[in-house]
């Protein structure tokens, strides 16, 4: 259970980054159809948690707190739910709009991707209380590589937290790494339940969700952040995946002209 100082940690940050989508909503307004189409979805989602926000806030404001217990935790989980859905909302339409905009080129810098992909998983561990163990297996002949960080980061984020959302509590889940002499294999496995034969190429679009997905939040943003960040990256996405067995998404992305060699 969220304090009270979490939450309200929460709606500041809510309100950091609504200012910020704000912003950027402007800003691309002016833009083509496809834009405006995003923005009008992206716009409409933010309704339904906003109205909860509303509501809840507005019956807790007119019984206080001579409601009974019970009620009054409902209406308090439920705000709390809204604006952590509103923050990863948020956070996900920025992220693609930054995309859009005319600096998406590709920003290499050297770095190590074991260390990279060990980080990463501690970080996301931390967030999501340790629920599963992510094992990390390495394989090439060097683990130096010149290459876009903070894009790998959104493919390996996004990936990791799908496997988490998707599977049951301490099921397995593992993140490969390999480097070869031209490319970069990274690879997510989980034993969760599965996507859909007919769902898997309409999943990478914006807002898109699993048919076999009833209790879940999510923005429907993740696998279409990993697509237009392998896209930048000239890569390629193969999703395995068999119902109520397990999923593997593997992503392929050539390795850049000056990788260190070691
Ligand atoms: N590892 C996975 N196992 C099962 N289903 C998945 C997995 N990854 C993605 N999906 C399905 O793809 C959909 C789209 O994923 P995503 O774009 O990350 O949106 P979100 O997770 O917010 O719903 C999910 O709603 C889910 O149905
Ligand atoms: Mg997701």
């Amino acid at each position: 259970m969220q304090t009270s100082a979490d939450l309200q940690k929460k709606i500041d940050e809510l309100e950091r980054l609504i200012i910020e989508l704000q912003d950027a909503l402007q800003r691309e307004q002016k833009d083509n159809s496809l834009k405006s189409q995003f923005i009008g979805t992206a716009a409409h989602e933010f309704r339904t948690p906003l109205t909860t926000i509303l509501n809840s806030a507005d019956f807790l404001g007119m019984v206080g707190r001579s409601c009974d217990e019970e009620k009054y935790r409902e209406h308090i989980t439920k705000i709390q739910r809204a604006v952590n859905y509103l923050a990863e909302f948020s956070e996900d339409v920025l992220t693609i709009s930054k995309f859009e905009s005319s600096n998406s080129f590709v920003k290499p810098v050297r770095f190590l991707i074991d260390e990279f992909c060990q980080n990463l998983i501690e970080e996301i561990s931390d967030t999501q209380d340790k629920s599963h163990r992510i094992a990390f297996v390495f394989s090439g002949a060097t683990t130096a590589l010149y290459h876009d960080k903070h894009l790998l980061q959104h493919i390996i984020l996004n990936l990791l937290e799908n496997s988490i959302k998707y599977s049951l509590q301490k099921t397995p889940i593992e993140l490969y790494a390999t480097v070869t002499s031209t490319h970069l294999e990274l690879s997510v496995k989980d034993q969760g339940r599965g996507i859909l034969e007919e769902d898997k190429q309409r999943l990478f679009e914006p807002f898109e969700r699993g048919s076999n997905n009833y209790d879940t939040m999510g923005t429907g943003l993740g696998l279409s952040i990993v697509k237009k960040s392998v896209d930048i990256l000239n890569g390629t996405i193969n999703v395995k995946s068999e119902l109520n067995v397990g999923t593997m998404v593997i992503v392929t992305i050539p390795l850049l002209q000056n990788t260190a060699r070691q």
